[in-house]
């Protein structure tokens, strides 16, 4: 794709200077929309150039019925927190890895993308624009949700002309309703997420809609999510619907191997570095859905889940369970050395914080 254009275009609304805490309940935050002040929105033409980037005041946006979109799924979003520390400055956490991800996912959907730096400065502009939405340090993060889709016209199946990057932002708390209780999972054995070729290994949003309907009959079963195996051999652990999968047996940490099929997750990534450094053995690789019959213990990885311990999986109606309440020893080294960094507790001896 030809290359994009930084813009420094003044927001189109004044964005107000007052960093008073919004007026919510910030005890108990979920992982539900809470509507901020302000959204960031640039758009591209056929060009493959994103220009005049704009703050504005969140709401709805308008949209053609036959945006490539809303037709033919042609979108992809991102997710990174923003963190307010207790001195009262914010940090975002490798905000320059969702970019780099966005722009391999607009690779394989055929779709121009904001450069590293456009994304980046419009994640800094939208978190600045919407500070008093941060919640207090300790009582959770702001998400941000960057988007990209093909909003211009198409009828028959081709990229749509002209694309929109968005960023919107909610104050979140925990993102499973056990909170940081362990979730039990089931695997499924029947529908897949993702085949080999396909789009798993990018954050398209039609990747999200096709795990629905396993998610939906799980919950309904009491289960808080469900683990995905490869759909070829139905035999290696992919992924959780919202996150990535992590099994702990001794000294060894091990994860499914990126190879197309599953999402290449920053946490996903950092905790390994993270285990690394606390002497961990780390193992991308294979891993058969028996191993989980004689793990120590199971966690999932992701933005919005952080780091989530897993109480219990069940598989072809067999349930091996690993904590009943808390974490496991591994997954809380790992959870707190992780938002320790994030929240500005530690030292960021990585440089993966970027305050603002
Ligand atoms: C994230 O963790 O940021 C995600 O994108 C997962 C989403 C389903 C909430």
């Amino acid at each position: 794709h030809l290359a994009c254009y930084a813009s420094t275009q003044a927001p189109e609304t004044a964005v107000s200077e007052s960093f008073e805490l919004a007026d919510i309940d910030w005890e108990g935050l979920g992982f539900g929309l809470i509507p901020t002040d302000y959204m960031y929105v640039m758009k591209c033409d056929g060009s493959g150039n994103f220009t005049n980037g704009k703050l504005q005041q969140f709401g709805n946006i308008e949209l053609s019925p036959s945006a490539g979109v809303l037709n033919y799924g042609q979108g992809l979003f991102e997710g990174l927190k923003a963190y307010r520390k207790h001195d009262g400055n914010i940090l975002l956490f490798r905000p320059e890895e969702n970019a780099l991800r966005m722009r391999n996912g607009a690779e394989r959907m055929c779709m121009p993308s904001p450069s590293i730096e456009q994304f980046v400065e419009a994640v800094k502009d939208t978190v600045l624009a919407n500070k008093r939405w941060i919640p207090p340090a300790g009582k959770g993060s702001l998400y941000i949700r960057p988007l990209l889709l093909g909003t211009g016209a198409v009828l028959g199946l081709a990229p749509a002309p002209e694309y929109t990057f968005l960023i919107y932002v909610s104050p979140v708390g925990n993102y499973f309703k056990e909170g940081v209780a362990p979730i039990h999972l089931i695997v499924e054995h029947e529908l897949h997420r993702a085949t080999p070729g396909g789009t798993g290994g990018v954050k398209t949003i039609g990747n999200y809609a096709a795990v629905l309907k396993a998610q939906t009959a799980a919950k309904v079963r009491g289960y808080s999510d469900v683990l995905y195996l490869d759909c070829v051999e139905k035999k290696y652990l992919e992924e959780v619907s919202s996150c990535n999968i992590f099994i702990v047996k001794d000294n060894v940490v091990s994860t499914p191997a990126i190879k197309g099929t599953i999402l290449p997750g920053i946490t996903r990534k950092s905790i390994i570095e993270v285990a690394l450094n606390e002497g961990f053995q780390v193992e991308e690789r294979q891993v058969a859905v028996d191993e989980l019959l004689d793990a120590d213990e199971v966690f999932c990885t992701g933005t919005a889940v952080v780091v989530s311990p897993v109480g219990s999986v069940t598989y072809r109606g067999k349930r091996v369970t690993y904590v009943e309440d808390g974490f496991g020893a591994v997954a809380q080294r790992l959870y707190s050395a992780l938002t320790r960094l994030q929240m500005g507790l530690s030292e960021d001896e990585m440089n993966w914080t970027v305050e603002l």
